[in-house]
């Protein structure tokens, strides 16, 4: 294999990520990190400003670049992750978004959402693309931004507007506007997209009226984006991805049955399931793997939207912690006879039970309550959903019972929040070398594409293993805290309160 490095950019929900890798073995050779602002405007929405998503990615690519010493001639290429279903709709000429990037975890149109149910969209939505019908996805964001930013509706009527994921508008920035296109997982998060068929789906459109030229062309993950000339000279984009997804291929998931999970600022699971896409019964979504060389590979996913960002609420919410590292040592001196239990659901609840109107509640607290057990409950409830999710998945297929996890992402680095996981999952879990799987599944696409990096199954023997976390609590214990869960669950739920 020859040799070069490929750039990797991972744009997440809270902060934007560059990560040099060197080929063929894709080892790190230099990380560059930005934190950006959350926007709350109401309760329940949450935005980004356009410019920060473009300008920290532009920041890190460059530092990253520095760090390392490279310049773009030693770049072969770049591979793109990215927060996905996260709106954005520009202007063609100018380049301008109409309007603040409406985040995956904006909860503003759940009433739009009730009434598609309400209408008796659901199984279609479903056979179409995959997907329950909720906010998280992108199709109402677009419908919301064309009926409430003034004069929007007739300029897309007259195609002077583009809709994108985060990765689409990325690649118009990084393309000078020459390239408006998008990866086959992407689009498959949009509520827009016919994932068997693989293309835009125009009775998905009209359903939630987004005219059809204002959709990005779809491609492979591994294919050629475009170049872009911001980082001092021409380097190919030649990968994109979903981060969910391109963290199941960073943890190698390529054959049938092999799961992962990424701990963000929030949860998703994903378990390969071969070519053909299967259809939830237990309230999870049907979705696109990974596309290579046009052929489709399908997951299911089970999504949580809190998980780091529990922690985040920790420090930054309610200033218990100063750092986020802080909060395995914080939950490990909680009490061991109390148990407190956090439904983090700040944004609703996702799998499985969809609840957009629901809000996050903590139950069990008595005058002996503490810091500690804040903590303490903030991190199981990462581990209660977690198995809400498999649960969901084992009542699918059946399988996965005995199943390993392999888990990445912040959260991976508390050695309590893994062996709680372990314990409340009663299944090993296991944690790679290479925890930025994220941004290794885009750099190794953009290898593959650039034929620097071998195909699949020798990537996926390169695999190592840190540690694996074995259960060690006993099933009785397990079962009551789970139960435990259940019950605070059901109090928290919308039509509850
Ligand atoms: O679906 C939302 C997901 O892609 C966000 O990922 O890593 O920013 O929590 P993350």
């Amino acid at each position: 294999m020859p040799a070069g490095h490929i750039l990797a950019l991972d744009q997440g929900t809270t902060s934007t990520r560059a990560i040099l890798f060197r080929a063929p073995d894709l080892v790190p050779v230099a990380v560059a990190q930005q934190e950006f602002q959350q926007h709350y405007p109401a309760s329940g929405w949450v935005e980004h400003e356009a410019e920060d998503l473009w300008e920290t990615s532009l920041a890190v690519m460059r530092e990253a670049m520095a760090k390392a010493g490279l310049g773009p001639q030693d770049i072969a290429g770049i591979g793109i992750a990215n927060q996905r279903e996260t709106t954005l709709v520009w202007d063609r000429r100018s380049g301008r978004p109409i309007h603040r990037a409406i985040v995956w975890q904006d909860r503003r149109t759940a009433a739009a959402c009730a009434a598609l149910r309400e209408a008796g969209h659901a199984e279609a939505v479903a056979a179409a693309t995959g997907l329950l019908i909720d906010p998280y996805f992108s199709a109402t964001k677009v419908t919301w931004l064309l009926d409430n930013v003034a004069g929007a509706r007739e300029a897309a009527d007259r195609g002077e507007l583009a809709f994108g994921t985060v990765d689409s508008f990325l690649l118009w920035r990084l393309t000078g506007g020459r390239v408006h296109a998008t990866d086959a997982t992407n689009a498959a998060r949009t509520m827009l997209f016919d994932i068997r068929v693989g293309a835009w789906c125009p009775s998905m459109c009209a359903l939630h009226r987004v005219p059809m030229s204002m959709l990005p062309e779809v491609r492979d993950c591994a294919a050629e984006f475009g170049t872009t000339d911001v980082l001092g000279g021409a380097i190919p984009v030649r990968g994109i991805a979903g981060d969910q997804q391109a963290a199941t291929v960073g943890q190698a998931c390529f054959r049938p049955g092999m799961l992962k999970s990424t701990y963000g600022t929030g949860c998703f699971a994903l378990l390969n399931t071969g070519d053909a896409p299967v259809a939830s019964r237990h309230r999870l979504l049907t979705t696109i793997a990974y596309q290579l060389a046009g052929k489709r590979t399908y997951a299911l996913e089970g999504a949580i939207f809190v998980a780091g960002a529990a922690v985040q609420w920790l420090r930054d919410g309610l200033g218990l912690i100063k750092d986020a590292a802080e909060s395995g040592a914080l939950a490990a001196a909680a009490d061991p006879a109390q148990r407190c239990y956090l439904v983090p659901a700040f944004v609703g609840l996702g799998v499985p039970h969809w609840d957009a109107e629901a809000r996050g509640a903590i139950h069990g607290l008595t005058r002996a309550t503490g810091p500690a057990d804040f903590a303490r409950a903030a991190l199981e409830s990462v581990g209660y959903q977690t198995r809400d999710l498999l649960a969901a998945m084992q009542a699918d297929l059946g399988a996965g019972e005995g199943a390993v996890l392999r888990v990445d992402g912040g959260m991976v680095a508390s050695d309590w929040t893994m062996q709680f996981l372990a314990d409340i999952l009663g299944a090993p879990v296991d944690r790679p070398v290479v925890r930025e799987t994220t941004a290794l599944g885009a750099a190794y696409l953009a290898g593959l594409q650039a034929g620097l990096c071998p195909g699949p199954e020798q990537f996926a023997a390169a695999w190592q293993l840190d540690r694996r976390f074995t259960p060690a609590m006993p099933a009785a214990e397990r079962d009551a805290a789970y139960a435990g869960w259940q019950r605070s669950v059901r109090r928290t739920l919308s039509g509850v309160v």
